[in-house]
């Protein structure tokens, strides 16, 4: 697939089966999002990689959460909490590791360098033949999850990356107009 294309035609897919990406697919994976654009060198990003019982680690985090934020959630509640990381073979939470107070680098441009790198992890990944989807939710905005995943204060959860094979087929690529949205001052 040449590069123009894969930036045309990436699709996310929910529907994602096992197997997970193997090895080899995961450090092209990494190594995408390793190119991410990064102002004076900064490396801002984490990866945390949920596959087997870490899924289910990461659904006790998620539990966890809806328990301290309403302590008489009932069990319907924490059950759906504690299985939404199953969705998926892999999870690859993506954080902005945030250094504060680098004099021109505010915290902004580090979050959206994390954001190329999850990018980065989609485009790879559509490149391979593997499904992928990025989600956030309320979780990745959670207090519990952050401490459980070991945030700092600075940090930013920017997503979490659902991968694995695909279930189902890619859903059309609307093709947008570039009038509606490109201001050209000539
Ligand atoms: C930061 C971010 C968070 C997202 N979170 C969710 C989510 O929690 N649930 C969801 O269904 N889609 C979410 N999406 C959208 C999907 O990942 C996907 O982009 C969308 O369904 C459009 O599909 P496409 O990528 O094939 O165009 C999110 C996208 C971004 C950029």
């Amino acid at each position: 697939m040449d590069a123009l294309t894969l930036l045309h035609d990436r699709s996310s897919m929910g529907k994602l089966g096992a197997p997970a990406p193997d090895a080899g697919q995961l450090e092209v994976i990494y190594q995408a999002a390793l190119r991410a654009p990064d102002h004076k060198e900064l490396r801002p990003w984490r990866f945390i990689e949920f596959s087997g019982e870490g899924r289910e680690r990461l659904g006790e985090l998620y539990a966890e959460a809806e328990f301290q934020a309403d302590p008489d959630a009932t069990d319907a509640t924490l059950n759906s909490a504690r299985k939404k990381p199953l969705r998926a073979p892999m999870i690859i939470a993506v954080i902005a590791k945030v250094s504060p107070d680098v004099p021109g680098v505010p915290k902004l441009e580090q979050v959206l360098s994390a954001g190329c790198a999850a990018h980065g992890i989609l485009l790879a990944a559509h490149a391979q033949g593997l499904g992928a989807m990025w989600r956030t939710g309320k979780y990745a905005f959670d207090k519990v999850v952050h401490k459980g995943l070991g945030l700092s204060e600075n940090d930013e959860l920017v997503g979490f990356l659902y991968l694995g094979t695909l279930g189902g087929r890619h859903k059309p690529v609307a093709v947008h107009a570039t009038a509606d949205f490109v201001e050209r001052w000539g």
